[in-house]
Parts: structure tokens; C-alpha cells; sequence
């Protein structure tokens, strides 16, 4: 594999990234994940757009423009010759001398690293037809959620309480209320009305989420912004996930009880179909 580092394009056995990097000693860092689906980028504007907001509210520089990242994209895909998969960016704030609380000068440049993760058939994926199972554990984590930052400690607990209790995923919950699963944002659909939690610090903000809300309104379906607890989820019709790397994908079961007919519901199914259709 291929992967960019710092102005490189290196075999990934070459890559190289100091010790004293941020990112690695503080999680002081951002990312983004953006599919490729036929070796095409999807959705590339919004994660770009996206990685701004994150920099911006950390006080981070952008290392480049959007048409150099885009450009990095290209070539990482045409390299390692992508058909379908993911590219994962990050930008940490760089490897100053020492490891110090404080953030570095201007004179420490961030450290910029991109590879790529082939996922043949990704569109396809077996639990879009069987649906995934998910259990509920609090929402521990810091309080600016909408920042992609790399401290993904918590998410990653809460996939291994889940692969523990024999389920797929974990969504996260405060205050009594959904707030989004450890990668992805949660959803439901009652009758004929999609539910799912409004934007704000407490979640990300979804670039899949803007996308299928888009294309859900302009299919005449209708949209509600709110809170909903792992009971109205329990007794929804259907509940389902999105991400990146997920798209649309049917939940059929919470804390192991049956969402609706504990099938993949028809909302979820037309959803991921039209998300498929335009974004490809
Ligand atoms: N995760 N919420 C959280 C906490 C996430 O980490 C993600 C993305 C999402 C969905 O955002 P988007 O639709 O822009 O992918 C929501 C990525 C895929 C990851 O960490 O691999």
C-alpha cells in the first residue's frame, strides 16, 4: 500500500512519523474518513468542509487547500489502484522538540497523513440484509463531540462492551437520551416519521446524516429532530445507523429486544438505496 506522509507518497513499510507527534502523545489531532465507491470519492466537499470546522475550533491551521487534499485523494486511489474502500486522513498538530502541555509555535508544521483501506463490495455489505444488533452504555465521552478529533479510546470500549455482550455495535447514551453509536449516527423511524437526534456539541455531525435527511425530505418523507431514549427506540417500527463507512444500515435489535419485526425495516432499505444511487 501506498500512503501519504508529509508531502510524500511512501510504500506504507517506509512511513514514518515522530514519536513526539500530538497526535500520538496528546490525541491531539483530527480525521476524516471518506468512501470510495467504483473508484469514485464520496461526498468528498462535506468531509473537507467538515475538517475546516474541526481545525478552526482547535485552533489548528488547514496544512493545504481543499484542492490539494482533493488532489491527494485522486492519486492515493489511482496508486493503490481503489475500487472500493476508504480513505482516512489525519492531521495532527505536529512533533514539537519536548513533550509540553502547551501548544507549539507556528514554527512546528502539522503532521498530515493519509492511506487507504480497500473494502472490495463494500456497497453490498451482508448486514445491510440482516441488519445489526446494538446495546445501550452511557455516554462518557468529552464534551465537544462535533469535533472529529482522534481520541477515540471510549468508541473503541464501547465496541468491545458490544462484541462482549454478542451484539454489533453500542449506541451512547446521557441523560436518558440516544445521543449516537460509536461510530455512527442513530436513527428511527416511527410510522412514517424519521427520527434522529438534533445538531449540536453532543454529536458529530454526520456528513452521510446531512446527505440522507436531504434526500429523505426531497422524497416527501418526513424529518423530526429530536431526542428519543432507548425505550422509544425499542418499540420504534425501525431503527438504523449512518457513517461512512456503513451508509445506511438497519439496526433490528437494542439491548436485545426486536425492533418492529426485528428485520431490517422498509424506510432503512430505500434510504441506503437512494443513498447508493446519488452518492455513486
Ligand atoms: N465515523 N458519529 C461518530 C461518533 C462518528 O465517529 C462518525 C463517523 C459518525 C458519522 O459521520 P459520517 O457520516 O460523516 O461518517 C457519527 C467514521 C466513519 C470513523 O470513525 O471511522
Amino acid at each position: 500500500r501506498i500512503v501519504y506522509v508529509n508531502g510524500d507518497y511512501v510504500p506504507e513499510a517506509d512511513a514514518t512519523v515522530s514519536v513526539f507527534d500530538r497526535g500520538f502523545l496528546m490525541a491531539d489531532g483530527v480525521y476524516e474518513v471518506t468512501s470510495v465507491l467504483g473508484g469514485k470519492l464520496i461526498d468528498f466537499d462535506g468531509h473537507a468542509v467538515r475538517l475546516k470546522r474541526s481545525l478552526d475550533a482547535l485552533d489548528m491551521a488547514e496544512p493545504m487547500s481543499k484542492d490539494a487534499l482533493l488532489e491527494i485523494h485522486r492519486e492515493l486511489v489511482i496508486r493503490n489502484d481503489l475500487t472500493d474502500g476508504m480513505i482516512y486522513l489525519q492531521v495532527t498538530r505536529g512533533a514539537p522538540a519536548d513533550r509540553d502541555f502547551a501548544f507549539p509555535g507556528p514554527d512546528v508544521a502539522p503532521t498530515v497523513v493519509l492511506f487507504t483501506q480497500s473494502k472490495p463490495g463494500m456497497a453490498e455489505a451482508p448486514a445491510a440484509k440482516t441488519g445489526i444488533s446494538v446495546i445501550s452504555i452511557p455516554d462518557i465521552r468529552w464534551g465537544r463531540r462535533d469535533i472529529k478529533t482522534v481520541q477515540l479510546l471510549y468508541p473503541s470500549m464501547g465496541k468491545m462492551m458490544a462484541k462482549a455482550a454478542g451484539a454489533d455495535d453500542a449506541w451512547m447514551v446521557e441523560d436518558g437520551f440516544v445521543t449516537e453509536g460509536t461510530s455512527n449516527n442513530a436513527y428511527i423511524v416511527k410510522g412514517d416519521k424519521i427520527i434522529t437526534r438534533g445538531l449540536s456539541t453532543d454529536i458529530l455531525h454526520g456528513i452521510t446524516r446531512a446527505a440522507v435527511l436531504r434526500f429523505a425530505r426531497e422524497a416527501q418523507m418526513q424529518v423530526e429532530e429530536r431526542n428519543f431514549t432507548i425505550e422509544e427506540a425499542q418499540d420504534a417500527d425501525e431503527a438504523f445507523i449512518t457513517s461512512a463507512s456503513t451508509f445506511v444500515m438497519p439496526v433490528v435489535e437494542i439491548d436485545g429486544a426486536a425492533v418492529g419485526a426485528g428485520t431490517p425495516g422498509r424506510v432503512a432499505k430505500r434510504l441506503r438505496e437512494i443513498y447508493l444511487e446519488e452518492s455513486r
